[in-house]
């Protein structure tokens, strides 16, 4: 049960056909980001959702998690941790490899942004195979890190990649069939 009505912003979300690849329905979360009310909406529902679990850090998974996992952070009065590509964060990382809607690839994650018992929430835009968060929620691991959420704005429900995170508390704003 949410404490904001979400389904709103559906009608702010704009959906590419064949983006980045034949056959792939993009949900581009732009035109949410660009409303004022909508952006806002967006904050306050996660916000609302994480206030009061003792939050210490909010993780955002490049590169859409970077664009709302600062202000959520700052709003729980947590830090904010990029987790990235290979190759662009310059000091010693963890890296796990994984499978993605359409291709690999490996994500990274500085061997000290969590210490060991600190209470993580990781957030993404996209909720699509999991092969995204699965490869985040490793590197928590791998760093000792408690994981309190997973925080998506969408959730492609069809995919099923709600599946691979059934101990944890999965909270996903809208959902798609
Ligand atoms: C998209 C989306 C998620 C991921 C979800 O990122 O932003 O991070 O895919 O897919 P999954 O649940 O099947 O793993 P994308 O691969 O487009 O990378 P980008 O954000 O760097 O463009």
């Amino acid at each position: 049960t949410l404490p904001i009505n979400c389904e709103p912003l559906k009608t702010l979300i704009r959906t590419v056909p064949d983006f980045p690849k034949p056959g792939i329905l993009f949900y581009d979360i732009t035109t949410v980001l660009k409303d004022k009310a909508g952006f806002a909406t967006l904050i306050d529902a996660f916000a609302q959702y994480y206030i009061g679990k003792e939050i210490d850090l909010v993780l955002g998974i490049e590169a859409r998690g970077f664009i709302f996992g600062p202000a959520l952070a700052y709003r729980l009065n947590a830090g904010f941790v990029p987790v990235r590509k290979p190759k662009k964060l310059p000091a010693p990382t963890a890296r796990v490899t994984y499978d993605l809607e359409y291709g690999t690839d490996a994500l990274e994650i500085h061997l000290d942004a969590i210490q060991p018992g600190e209470r993580v929430v990781i957030v993404d835009d996209l909720l699509a195979t999991g092969g995204t968060m699965q490869a985040t929620v490793e590197l928590v691991r791998q760093l000792g890190g408690e994981i309190a959420g997973l925080g998506f704005a969408i959730e492609l429900d069809f995919l099923k990649g709600r599946e691979k995170f059934q101990q944890y508390d999965v909270l996903s704003l809208l959902h798609y069939d």
